[in-house]
């Protein structure tokens, strides 16, 4: 099963991919977490990806579709995966169906997030990640047990750099202008499936359960 995330920065893509994968037992592969652990571990891929990422900007597709494409074609990925943050233009998602039909395959759902604007910049600001394990919160709507601490593995949790009021605006910009024209993209390919994103977060989980099955 191949499945593609869609949605605003901050829908959760991010918490409902995690989810999927965990159920369906396939990775999530997620093109900003690969930027964030390089940018943690300063290699040169992190340092170029950090200087568009601060921005709000996105990573140039040349290097991110290079990057996505050796990271599918690891074993693991073999059964299907679920992609988060990625295609996030036109020619990304085009590179991607290109080499699927090389393999006589394809992505099989495509899940918008539906969440307004107005939301998002409220979410972003309360959003806490752990830089150990990749857990994510939120202090009101899915706070961890202990302030401050990852339930899963005890680290203390971390905001992240973009997540500043001023780069959340821009990052939706770029949403608008460049990501949001995949809607139509998988739409027109049959496999675009809405759910809305402003419930709670198990509840936008069961959504995606009925769809995916
Ligand atoms: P990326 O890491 O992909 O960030 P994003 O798309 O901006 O999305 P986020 O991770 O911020 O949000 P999300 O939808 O995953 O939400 P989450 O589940 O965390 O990309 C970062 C940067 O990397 C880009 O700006 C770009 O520079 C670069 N990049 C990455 N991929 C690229 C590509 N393909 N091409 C070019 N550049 C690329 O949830 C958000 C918050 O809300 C959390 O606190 C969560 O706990 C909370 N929450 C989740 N669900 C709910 C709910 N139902 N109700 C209430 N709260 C909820
Ligand atoms: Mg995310
Ligand atoms: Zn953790």
């Amino acid at each position: 099963m191949k499945i593609v995330m869609l949605g605003a920065p901050g829908a959760g893509k991010g918490t409902q991919a995690k989810m999927i994968a965990a159920k369906y037992g396939i990775p999530h592969v997620s093109t900003g977490d690969i930027f964030r652990a390089n940018i943690k571990n300063g290699t040169e891929l992190g340092k170029e990806a950090k200087s568009y990422m601060d921005k709000g900007a996105l990573v140039p597709d040349e290097l991110t579709v290079r990057i996505l494409l050796d990271r599918v074609a690891q074993d693991d990925c073999a059964k299907g995966y679920v992609l988060d943050g990625f295609p996030r233009t036109i020619p990304q998602a085009e590179v991607l169906d290109a080499e699927l039909t090389k393999l006589n395959d394809k992505i099989d759902f495509a899940i918008n997030v539906d969440v307004p604007d107005e939301n998002i910049v409220r979410r972003m600001s309360g959003r806490r990640s752990c830089p150990s394990c990749g857990a994510t919160y939120h202090i009101v709507h899915i706070p961890p047990k202990q302030e401050g601490v990852c339930d899963k593995c005890g680290a203390a949790l971390v905001q992240r750099d973009d997540d500043k009021e001023e780069t959340v605006k821009n990052r939706l910009k770029v949403y608008h202008e460049q990501t949001q024209p995949l809607i139509d993209f998988y739409e027109k390919k049959g496999v675009l499936q809405n759910v809305d994103g402003t419930v709670d977060s198990e509840e936008v989980f069961a959504a995606i359960v009925k769809i995916l099955g």
